[in-house]
Parts: structure tokens; C-alpha cells; sequence
């Protein structure tokens, strides 16, 4: 497959080639490099937090929810020392998105022990793709970042081929399973804006339930999902975007001479970005469209497709709480070997929807409901399945380790939807 092995620069960039040898996943550490350093120091403790007039106790990192954004350069060496004050169950953090090794990767009970209180540990990663992601405690995150231990982490590309004036992070949180939280605001966030500058809008939902999120008052354009930039976006109008949880969509918009933009969720209120000061615009027909990735942007080709030969296929079935009718200890690993290419049918037959996130790998949608994407390729950490859904994804195994796939609905995840992908 050497001819896929250099498509588009996204998926093949693993770590692989900076692993330095071993076989177990503490082994696993970037190869020293002369990359410019980002640090940062984290600490988790309990706290109370200010949610717009209104105060909740909540676990935080650095005294807030969602924590400090960390923002770096691509290419960066990010150090992150992470203190726990007094998180009991102790605490770690994963870097949801990012293609790292996998001792750095901070599943508790996998790849790391969970850090007790009193305890540190430094994470140590090269931020090698551009993008939207975040951080979270992979310590029974079910609990832990529903309480509010989350954050974000912004790689600023070092050229951007995209223009803007303003570039803006949103977490949409339900904290505490009951307060709905933008950038932990209770009654949605403001964000300054001015006619006729470009706004790049990331919006990353932390929340286990799908939002779907409309543009009201300016067309826009898609230009990256889970960090990872689409082709040739196309501008749109009036649709909603279904972000499931964990997943990351960044929006661009020029700002209209009326002055406002919102944007905001469908059925939850408090989900809400106001841009710049203005006449507020008219909002979305809540039965209107619906944005599609399938068929959005322009295609170009990678070599990837559906009907190359794989190494290895296989296929999950997603139930209520189950992959192919089992649950997390039960559900043998995905077996995959260093170099080959894995092709992976998920089906979603019945229930809720499913966002289901891989680590340590970027993967190409193949296909959606039978048929390959027609617009923009899409390489991504999770693909969002609602009931009836069928996807065809492939990957490279290209990062040895132990590594988690699971619905990134937590408390799905938590009830057994959570299983291995792990090198022979
Ligand atoms: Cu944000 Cu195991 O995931
Ligand atoms: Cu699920």
C-alpha cells in the first residue's frame, strides 16, 4: 500500500516513526527533537465555579470548567505537569483527538495509573496536526468530566491557507448533569465581533448528546471536523450541524453589516454564541435542513477507498449499550499489526446515537449508508451514528499501543460500549 502512504498529509502522521523501541505502551515516548516547547501546568481540585450568577460546586482543572484553553503551534513539543489537589478516584488526562504515543495517551487502568491526590504526572506529546481538540480526565470520565474536569487544546496551524480577523473557541458543556454551559456561561456566551471581519468559530462539544448547532444571520463554511481541515468547503446557509459528543466542528463566517450572528443549538437554550453587537437576526426553521458530510465540499482523491485491499476487516454492530451484543470486557480487541490498513463496518441497528471515537488514530470515512462521500474527504477521530446508520471507516495502523475506541456518549461508554484496538 505504499501508494496511500502519503495521501493528504492527515492520516499517516502518527507517531510511528518518533516511537522509540519497546513493546509496551510505557515504552512509547517521542523521540527527543529540537521542536519549540509549549509547558503548562494543570492542577484538578474540587472548587466552586461561577456560572454566570450563579454559583455550583463542580471539579475543575486550574479552578474552572471547562480549564484553562491551551493553545500551542503545530509542530509544538507540549509538556503538560498535571497536579491532583484532591480528586479521590484520582485523575488523568486525555488528549481527545490527538495522535500521540500511547503512554501519553491517559486512560486510566491502560496506559497510565490514575494520579491520587497529592501525585503529578508531565504528559509529553508533539502537536503534530492542526486543529480542534480538547482535554479530559479519562479516569471514569463519565463522572469526571461531566463534573467539569475538560478543557480545550487549540493547535494554531503554522500557515493557515483559511483568512480570519477573530478566532474563537466555544465548549458546550452539561455540567454536573444539569447546567447547560457555553464556555461555562449558563446564559450562552458573547463574543465580540465586527461587520465584515472574518470569524472562525470552533465549537466542541463535551457534552454526551448530540447538538445540532445553526448559523442564524450569515452563510458559512465548514472548514475542519475533529481538527482535521475539509476540502474545498462550500458556503452554506440555514443548516444545522449535528456535533455529537466529543466531536468538533469549526465554523467561518463574515460578519453582515447588521452586526449579529448567532449561533446556537436547537433544543438547548443556554448553548448559545452571540457574535458582535447588531440587530439580532431571524432564526433557523427548526425543521430545516440538515448538513450533510457525507456530500459537503470537494472531493480529492487520497488512494483510500472503500474497495482497496484491506489487511484486516471488521465489523461492529452497535446495540443499546453493546458492540456485536457485548459489553467492555467481553468484546475482544481489535487485533491490528504495524503497517496494515484496517477497514472497520459499523452499523447501528437500534437506540440512541452513537458517537463512537477512536484513540490514537486519525480515520477516513469511507462510506455512509452504502455509498462513498461524494464531497470533501473526511478524516476523523469519531463518526456520529444515529439509529439505521451504516459506516464503512479505514484506518492505518501506524501508532502501536493500546488504544480505546468507544461511544463518546460517557455514560454508554461507561455501560459497556467501550473496547481495544490492540497492536499483535
Ligand atoms: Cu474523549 Cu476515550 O475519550
Ligand atoms: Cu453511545
Amino acid at each position: 500500500h505504499a501508494d496511500h502512504a502519503d495521501h493528504a498529509g492527515q492520516m499517516n502522521s502518527g507517531s510511528g516513526t518518533a516511537i522509540e523501541g519497546g513493546s509496551s505502551c510505557a515504552d512509547m515516548t517521542e523521540a527527543s527533537s529540537s521542536a519549540p516547547t509549549s509547558a503548562f501546568d494543570l492542577t484538578a481540585y474540587k472548587t466552586k465555579v461561577d456560572i454566570g450568577g450563579r454559583t455550583v460546586s463542580a471539579w475543575t482543572f486550574d479552578g474552572t470548567t471547562p480549564g484553562p484553553e491551551l493553545r500551542v503551534q503545530q509542530g509544538d513539543r507540549v509538556i503538560v505537569n498535571l497536579n491532583n489537589k484532591d480528586i479521590d478516584n484520582g485523575v488523568t488526562i486525555h488528549w481527545h483527538g490527538i495522535v500521540l504515543p500511547c503512554s501519553q495517551d491517559g486512560v486510566a487502568g491502560v496506559t497510565q495509573d490514575a494520579i491520587s491526590p497529592g501525585e503529578s504526572f508531565t504528559y509529553e506529546f508533539i502537536a503534530r496536526h492542526a486543529g480542534t481538540y480538547w482535554y479530559h480526565s479519562h479516569q471514569q470520565s463519565s463522572e469526571q468530566a461531566q463534573k467539569g474536569l475538560i478543557g480545550r487544546l487549540i493547535v494554531e496551524p503554522r500557515e493557515d491557507s483559511l483568512r480570519y480577523d477573530r478566532d474563537y473557541a466555544v465548549t458546550l458543556q452539561k455540567l454536573a448533569d444539569k447546567h447547560w454551559l457555553t464556555n461555562g456561561k449558563r446564559e450562552g456566551d458573547t463574543l465580540a465581533a465586527k461587520p465584515g471581519e472574518r470569524i472562525r468559530l470552533r465549537l466542541i462539544n463535551s457534552s454526551s448528546e448530540v447538538q445540532w448547532m445553526g448559523v442564524a444571520g450569515a452563510d458559512f463554511q465548514v472548514v475542519s471536523m475533529d481538527g482535521q481541515d475539509l476540502n474545498g468547503p462550500d458556503v452554506i446557509r440555514d443548516q444545522w450541524i449535528p456535533i455529537g459528543g466529543g466531536q468538533r466542528y469549526d465554523v467561518l463566517l463574515t460578519m453582515p453589516q447588521s452586526g449579529q450572528v448567532e449561533v446556537y443549538s436547537r433544543n438547548k437554550e443556554a448553548l448559545r454564541v452571540t457574535l458582535g453587537e447588531g440587530t439580532a437576526p431571524a432564526l433557523l426553521d427548526k425543521k430545516g435542513a440538515e448538513f450533510d458530510l457525507a456530500s459537503y465540499g470537494t472531493p480529492l482523491d487520497d488512494g483510500i477507498t472503500a474497495d482497496m485491499t484491506f489487511d484486516r476487516e471488521y465489523e461492529l454492530v452497535l446495540g443499546l449499550l453493546d458492540i456485536n451484543g457485548k459489553r467492555f470486557h467481553e468484546i475482544p480487541p481489535l487485533m491490528v499489526k504495524e503497517g496494515e490498513w484496517i477497514k472497520i463496518t459499523l452499523k447501528h441497528e437500534f437506540g440512541a446515537e452513537h458517537p463512537m471515537h477512536m484513540h490514537g488514530h486519525l480515520f477516513k470515512v469511507l462510506t455512509k449508508n452504502g455509498k462513498p462521500l461524494t464531497g470533501s474527504p473526511v478524516y476523523a477521530d469519531s463518526v456520529l451514528l444515529f439509529q439505521g446508520d451504516e459506516y464503512e471507516i479505514a484506518f492505518q495502523a501506524n501508532n502501536p499501543g493500546l488504544w480505546m475506541e468507544h461511544c463518546h456518549n460517557l455514560g454508554h461508554a461507561a455501560n459497556g460500549m467501550s473496547m481495544m484496538i490492540n497492536y499483535e
